[in-house]
């Protein structure tokens, strides 16, 4: 447990679980709101979800930029193939969206933001962030895939650090309109989104190695016969328990409309 990455990704995932389920629980209870069902129940909800939510949120991207710096030093190919660094440079920029080009080892149609890099991961405008071009080429990680997931997920920690503020000002005002519920509906799922593509920025940004620079992944698969039934048994084990949780809680909602939940 307690590796050299332990302590930014602990606090970043512990940050996200928050910040994820705070924003669906709210957006949950804002579109029973806006469905005028049991509005002060409701709205109550909504702040006590919220606050969670909206705190985590506003804290969340110091803790990214931590993880950021960490991994500059850590898994520096890792760093490079989520901004798509190809060339090692001093004053490296942040690109917003785009596309890499692997041939020309180019970002197309991203907007660069000059020096950011630099300053993120080394705190200077003018440090020296090392570019794929310093790891062989079959050691790189695949490039498009971390670096659209990390826009994804850095996207929706903006946006929703943006909410987060904007909430803690209306309940400040002790008044929600309702283009800010409507908004909070639209992010019920986007949690859940940025933990996926956090996750594949992790795990696939640290590709090819499953321990690092030391055993390949591709050398760590088991020779083993039938491990796809066990693959088969754990979607179905997940599928079931999904299943189940939404059943469950569409049951608590109902009977919380009809008054019928004791505990409340
Ligand atoms: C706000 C800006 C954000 C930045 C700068 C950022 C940065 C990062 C970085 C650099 C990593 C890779 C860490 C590693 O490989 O060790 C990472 C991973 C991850 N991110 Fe983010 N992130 C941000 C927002 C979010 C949000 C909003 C969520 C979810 C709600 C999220 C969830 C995750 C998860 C689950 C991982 C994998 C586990 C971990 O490394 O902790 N991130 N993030």
């Amino acid at each position: 447990m307690f590796n050299r990455a332990w302590l930014h990704e602990s606090i970043h995932m512990q940050l996200a679980a928050l910040q994820a389920v705070g924003f669906a629980v709210g957006g949950i209870h804002a579109a029973l709101y806006l469905r005028n069902r049991t509005k002060d129940l409701n709205l109550k909800a909504v702040k006590i979800a919220m606050v969670f939510g909206a705190a985590a949120s506003l804290a969340q991207p110091f803790a990214g930029h931590f993880a950021g710096q960490s991994i500059a030093e850590l898994q520096p190919a890792k760093l490079a193939a989520m901004e798509s660094h190809f060339a090692t440079s001093r004053h490296a920029p942040v690109y917003l969206g785009g596309i890499p080009n692997m041939e020309k080892q180019t970002v197309e149609w991203g907007i660069a933001i000059p020096g950011l890099l630099s300053l993120l991961a080394h705190n200077e405008l003018n440090a020296e962030v090392k570019g794929l071009d310093q790891f062989p080429r079959e050691n790189w990680p695949p490039v498009l895939v971390c670096h659209v997931a990390f826009q994804v997920m850095v996207a929706i920690g903006t946006a929703m650090a943006m909410l987060g503020g904007v909430f803690f000002w209306f309940l400040s005002r002790g008044d929600f309109p309702r283009w800010f519920l409507r908004l909070l509906v639209l992010f019920i799922p986007l949690g859940a989104v940025a933990i996926e593509a956090g996750w594949i920025v992790t795990e696939v940004g640290r590709q090819p190695w499953i321990i690092y620079g030391i055993v390949r992944t591709r050398d760590a698969v088991t020779p083993v016969p039938g491990m796809v039934y066990h693959f088969y048994l754990f979607v179905a084990l997940y599928l079931g328990l999904a299943a189940a949780t939404l059943w469950l809680l569409r049951r608590q909602i109902l009977a919380v409309q009809k008054g019928e939940a004791r505990a409340l």
